[in-house]
Parts: C-alpha cells; structure tokens; sequence
C-alpha cells in the first residue's frame, strides 16, 4: 500500500462525504497564498474533528495550534451560536491568516486567536478560571504534548474529551530508543495517560494524504 493509494482513497472520501466547500477552500488557499505550511488537518479528518465536537454537543472547544484556522473552521461549525472557539498560536503571521479565514466563515463571533506560546496563554486560562471545554484539540509543537495534555486536564470536565493528532509520525512512536524530541514527548504523554485515572484513552493509527499518522482520543472519566 502506498501514499498514492492513500491519496486516491482519501480523494474519493473527500468528494463523497464533503464535497465542495467554499470557504474551506478559501481558507487552505489563503494560507497557500501566506505561504504557511502544508500541515493542517486533511478534510476528512477536520470534518472527523466537526462530528466529534457535534457528539460531545460541544459549547466550549479549545485548539492548541491554529495555524490558518482550517481545523479550527470545522471544529468552530459545530458550536451553537453562543458557543466558543478559542484557539492558541505562538505565530502572529499565522493568527492573521486565521483570523481573516475564520472571519470569512462568517465565525468570527465565536472563534478567537490568542496569539503567544500555548504554555503561557494555557496557564492564563488556567489563571482565569474559565469555565471547562468540553473538546480540546492539540495540534501544536509536538515536543510540549505532555504539558499541554496535562493543562487540558486542568481546563475540562467529566465528559470532555481530549484529541492529540500527529501521535504516530510514520510508526516513529514504537521506537522506545528514538531521541526525536517530537518522539519522546509523544511517548511521555503515553505514559502520563497510562498511569491517569482521569482519561479513558485510546490512539489510532491513520494513513491518508497527511501519510502514516494518528491520533490520540482521552476522554475525561464521569
Ligand atoms: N490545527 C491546525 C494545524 C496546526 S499546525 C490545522 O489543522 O488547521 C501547528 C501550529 O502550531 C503552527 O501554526 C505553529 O505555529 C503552532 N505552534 C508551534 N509551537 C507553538 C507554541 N509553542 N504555542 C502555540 N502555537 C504553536
Ligand atoms: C506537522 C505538524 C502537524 O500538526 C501535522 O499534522 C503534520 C506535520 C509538522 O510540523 O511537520
Ligand atoms: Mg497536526
């Protein structure tokens, strides 16, 4: 099996279940145009992302990692006219593009970027005591997972669940004697979900046009 069947199958799931979206592909095309990375969540996984926070009949979603707001579109979707997105972003350029897509899609009443490093502007939620998210979705430095795992467990409630994607990076994770940062940290958070009796967890492997990937799933214990 090998990426272009990945691809070819992803193609024919995108034009089936998603289709033709405007903004959405306003959004990825602006990002392209702002030069951003080719990095966010494909469609079908985003509309995964919309279908979990639509379960969880979410209010409250947080993003760790916005880059140009296009996950943050499809989880934003989901909310209820007075919900709230709140999404983290360490780079200003990337926080205007999101912005101006987000606004595109018409959500930019209930979507915010909070542009800085996600430790300092998770501990400011934490801070403020904001009310619980009941979906957090972590897509940022990969290193950091672990710490942002553990603040969003400080930032939710019985029955909000926890997302972590990019947990695989091409099968990277089984090496117990890897030293890629990205690796061992997605490790560390294993073993910290292993030994919390607040999650029930599991992670799943993916292939598809972001390649061999996957994707943590905790959710808080009732
Ligand atoms: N969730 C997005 C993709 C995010 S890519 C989507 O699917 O559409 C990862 C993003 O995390 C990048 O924009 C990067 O700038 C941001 N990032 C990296 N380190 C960060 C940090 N320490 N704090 C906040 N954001 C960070
Ligand atoms: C990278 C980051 C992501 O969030 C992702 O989904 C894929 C790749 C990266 O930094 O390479
Ligand atoms: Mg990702």
């Amino acid at each position: 099996m090998t990426q272009q069947t990945w691809d070819a199958v992803d193609a024919y799931f995108t034009d089936r279940l998603i289709g033709h979206d405007p903004e959405l592909e306003a959004a990825a095309a602006a990002a392209d145009r702002a030069g951003l990375p080719h990095i966010a969540v494909a469609p079908n996984q985003g509309k995964l992302l919309h279908l979990l926070a639509l379960t969880q009949g979410a209010r409250r979603i947080l993003e760790v990692g916005t880059l140009g707001g296009y996950s943050a579109i499809w989880l934003a979707r989901a909310l209820p006219a007075d919900g709230r997105l709140i999404t983290l972003e360490i780079d200003p350029r990337h926080a205007e593009v999101a912005r101006g897509n987000l606004a595109r899609a018409g959500l930019d009443a209930v979507a915010e970027v909070r542009i800085g490093p996600a430790a300092d502007t998770l501990a400011e939620l934490v801070a403020d005591g904001v009310e619980p998210f009941d979906l957090v979705f972590i897509d940022a430095d990969k290193q950091s997972n672990p710490e942002y795992f553990a603040r969003a467990l400080e930032l939710t409630r019985p029955g909000s669940l926890i997302v972590v994607d990019n947990v695989v990076r091409g099968g990277a994770v089984a090496d117990a004697a890897s030293t890629d940062p990205a690796v061992t940290a997605t490790r560390r958070l294993h073993d910290l979900i292993a030994a919390e009796p607040r999650v029930s967890a599991t992670s799943v492997q993916t292939v598809g046009t972001k390649g061999y990937d996957g994707f943590t799933l905790a959710r808080v214990r009732t």
